[in-house]
């Protein structure tokens, strides 16, 4: 028996990018048809004229889970990312244990199952327990079902390790995400080495810390034929060796999260580590340079660095407390606000950031796009009305955010996955 459900008022972008207003089939969980005046057959969902966007799709998120559940579950994680629209993420694999091996893939997937309410693309470990020595079987993996490759949270100390890495992955099509971060240009640092750090009299990261991985490689992709996909890029020479390498033809693409495109240096609030990620927000130039470069396709889309820690790990101080802020409710309301509200993007810049593009990237097919034939992955956004962040509110476990507070507009108020409802407000 087929199963029909009509999403009827609705409005959505064209490819032009004007908004107009139609009614999207649903047959079996893909759109059928995009029509206004589609006569009712079935279920009816009524969107009363909220915008829709194809589910957005994050390539780069920390789920906790195994080992770290107090932090979020996949359960949880996953819930929170429908709250926040998302209908298919991609876990790192800095879990306890790493999937680094088949069996342990097979774990992930069980979980993943039993407790997922949006799509779940995992990746799998460059190296065993991602120590950046042994590298994992590559082929393993991809037939279980990783989407790339990637030892985040750390970088890849060794660019022999990661040129046999390359050699391998060009051989079976899949990316290598890569964190990057040389060990020996840390220096103890805890936030950007600039201004601020200067004047709170801390440690100070530099951007080369980043940017002598990135640069290296590119030539080593260039050598190899892999694709390289660099994760959450945060500095301008960042940027400008990315273009470089795009110029030059070599296979490389980039992520840049929300919280580099906001949030600079000198946002950060003494003390409060709900500003301490990996990699540290950086300078005035650093931001506009990343915002450039999305503009521009050097960096190619939007993800969240997801990274739920717990109030207790995060009330260590600067130096002591662990990396990262949560992301998935309020990715879109905060990019929204910032720079479709403002006028600075329209709406299917940011769409497009966090949908058909990181698709296109990690080559996901029949998702990002509202398209007769495409999953009926879809996010309904109230564009209009504004809602205070309020982290308490959140469905994550973590409440690790910067943004509690902020007035926003663009809040997902439902959230289907293959035309199942997974979120209503
Ligand atoms: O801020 C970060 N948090 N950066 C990372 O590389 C890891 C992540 C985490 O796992 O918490
Ligand atoms: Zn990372
Ligand atoms: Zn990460």
């Amino acid at each position: 028996m087929k199963e029909i459900l009509i999403l009827k008022n609705a409005k959505i972008l064209s490819d032009n990018g004007d908004i107009v207003s139609t009614d999207i089939k649903i047959e079996n969980g893909i759109i059928s048809e995009i029509a206004s005046g589609i006569s009712y057959e079935g279920e009816l969902i009524d969107a009363g004229g909220l915008f829709v966007s194809a589910g957005f799709i994050d390539v780069h998120v920390h789920l906790r889970e195994p080992g770290g559940e107090h932090k979020e579950t996949i359960k949880t994680g996953s819930m929170a990312a429908a709250k926040g629209g998302f209908t298919t993420i991609c876990p790192m694999p800095n879990t306890k244990p790493v999937p680094d091996r088949g069996e342990r893939f097979d774990d992930l997937l069980l979980r993943i199952k039993e407790s997922a309410v949006v799509k779940i693309r995992p990746y799998g470990a460059i190296t065993e327990d991602s120590k950046g020595e042994k590298l994992t079987n590559f082929k393993v993996l991809k037939d279980k079902g990783a989407v790339g490759f990637t030892d985040d949270g750390v970088g890849i100390q060794q660019a022999g390790v990661m040129y046999k890495a390359m050699q391998e992955v060009a051989k079976i099509q899949l990316p290598i995400a890569a964190h990057c971060e040389d060990n020996s240009l840390i220096l103890g640092g805890c936030i950007h080495d600039g201004k601020k750090a200067q004047e709170l009299g801390l440690k100070g990261i530099p951007s080369v810390c980043e940017s002598v991985h990135i640069a290296r490689d590119i030539l080593l992709a260039e050598a190899t034929g892999a694709h390289y996909h660099v994760c959450h890029v945060s500095s301008k020479e960042s940027v400008r060796v990315i273009a470089d390498a795009k110029k030059a033809g070599i296979n490389v693409t980039a992520e840049v999260s929300p919280h580099h495109l906001v949030l600079t240096e000198e946002d950060i609030i003494s003390s409060d580590t709900n500003y301490k990620m990996n990699p540290p927000l950086r300078s005035k130039e650093d931001r506009l340079s990343l915002i450039k470069g999305l503009e521009d396709g050097v960096i190619d889309c939007i993800a969240t660095d997801h990274a739920p820690h717990t109030e207790e790990e995060k009330s260590k101080g600067m130096y002591d407390s662990p990396f990262g802020i949560v992301g998935f409710e309020t990715a879109f309301p905060v990019l929204y606000t910032k720079f479709v509200k403002t006028g600075k993007w329209t709406l299917k810049q940011l769409v497009d950031w966090m949908t058909i593009k990181p698709a296109a990237v990690f080559k996901l097919s029949n998702i990002g796009k509202i398209k007769a034939g495409y999953c009926a992955d879809l996010t309904l956004i109230n564009l209009d009305i504004a809602e205070k962040v309020d982290k308490n509110a959140f469905v994550s476990k973590g409440k690790n955010t910067p943004f509690d507070g902020w007035l926003c507009y663009g809040w997902p108020v439902m959230t289907l996955v293959n035309g199942k409802i997974v979120y209503k407000k």
